[in-house]
């Protein structure tokens, strides 16, 4: 069934709750990355484009003691946001009570208001104590948010997987809840690459560990057609099959599933045919070497140019392609080229659905220059992963249906 969606509400003259994800990384108060945020315009302009009254809300990192308060003030954000929107937001440094009742009062059609990080009510300052009202999803927490609104738009993807009073709390409490466009684009695309690919359908994943990603393999050796294995993750892979993978970084703890693993691929799992090694961890030119070539002292930091070939030739003919985690250590420029490669080899792909799942690899993408180039790129992390595995994702399953 479908989602409702917020262009399917009537939002005008109506206070309108919108649950963003504007968790963005802030070096000293500074936003260092406002993709988040440039992802979330669509909804909150539509909102006030047509007459709501746009009451805009997120949480930032985790407020777990009384130091977390000042580090994670969601202030910046609402400037950005103004910046962005070309509108005033007007802030409101509280999560609850008078002043923030009577902003709410006031707005008038057209107009955004924002208020304090979702996640300072995890943390009783009087008490000097944790007590995780938005995260545990508190019910008078929903309840009283919920009290703020008319109607709630859900767009916070990134923050899908995490049952909270702003998300699910709000919605048990209000008359309608309907996804914003992000929401709805998240859903069109990492939910159509789960229920419905049209196949060909092929995986990529890198990243460090096998541990991190169990769960996503096993879904997608399921679901997809091949899944081509990078990052460094691939090493454990290859010292179950018996490589010597020199000094390369391994998981000695999941050899067994490893090849657990490789048993139940079916031959479905592709695994790297080279790499680019180093004799250390850092930014120097590396040589390129078989994966049955490897020396002791050998440490790979990136796929080489026969796996990208290999990788070129299974994504021939692709419908489907979703990508999760860099090849390589993309942050150095030595050992980029693996996860460049993945990028062109997607945005080359002719007539395919090309998914980024977020974190690392969404920010490779952006980094190096591929955002527009693929079809979409995830703004969820744990999200987009836990959501691959075919996990019902509680931030989408509190959006009413159509
Ligand atoms: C994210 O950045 O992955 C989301 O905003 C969720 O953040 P969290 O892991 O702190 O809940």
């Amino acid at each position: 069934m479908a989602k409702k969606i917020v262009s399917d509400l009537n939002v005008r003259g109506k206070k309108v709750l919108i649950r963003c994800d504007f968790n963005v990384p802030m070096k000293n108060g500074v936003i260092t990355d406002d993709t988040r945020i440039r992802a979330a315009l669509p909804t909150i302009k539509y909102v006030i484009e047509n007459g709501g009254k746009a009451i805009v809300f997120s949480h930032l990192g985790r407020v777990k003691q009384a130091s977390d308060i000042e580090k994670n003030d969601i202030t910046p954000v609402s400037v950005r946001l103004a910046e962005l929107i070309e509108k005033p937001v007007k802030f409101v440094n509280a999560t609850r009570g008078a002043e923030l009742e009577a902003a709410v009062a006031e707005l008038k059609e057209g107009e955004i208001l924002m208020f304090q990080n979702t996640r300072y009510e995890d943390f009783d300052v009087e008490a000097d104590k944790e007590v995780k009202k938005e995260s545990k999803n508190n019910p008078e927490l929903g309840a009283y948010w919920a009290s703020l609104g008319d109607v709630f738009v859900n767009d916070a993807f990134g923050t899908a997987h995490r049952a909270a009073a702003s998300n699910v709390g709000i919605a048990a409490n209000i008359a309608e809840t309907a996804a914003g466009f992000l929401l709805e684009k998240e859903i069109k695309f990492i939910g159509g690459a789960v229920d419905t690919p049209v196949r060909p359908y092929i995986a990529i994943l890198g990243g460090s560990k096998v541990s991190d990603k169990i769960g996503v393999i096993e879904a997608l050796l399921d679901k997809a057609d091949k899944v081509l294995i990078g990052g460094a993750m691939m090493f454990t892979f290859l010292k179950a099959q018996g490589k010597n993978i020199g000094a390369s970084r391994c998981e000695d703890d999941k050899l067994e599933l490893a090849n657990e693993l490789l048993a139940k691929a079916n031959g479905k799992i592709v695994l790297p045919v080279d790499a680019v090694v180093n004799k250390a961890f850092e930014d120097v030119p590396g040589v390129v070497k078989s994966v049955d070539g490897f020396d002791n002292d050998d440490m790979g930091l990136d796929i080489g140019p026969k796996t990208l070939e290999l990788f070129a030739k299974n994504l021939e003919g692709a419908k489907t392609v979703v990508w999760n985690g860099p090849m390589g250590v993309f942050e150095m420029e030595n050992y980029n080229k693996g996860t460049i490669g993945v990028c062109e080899l997607l945005a080359n792909l002719k007539g395919a659905s090309t998914i980024i799942g977020g974190g690392d690899s969404a920010a490779a993408a952006e980094q190096l220059g591929y955002a527009d180039k693929v079809s979409h790129i995830s703004t969820g992390g744990g999200a987009s992963l836990e959501y691959l595995e075919g996990k019902e994702l509680p931030g989408i399953a509190c959006v009413d249906e159509k």
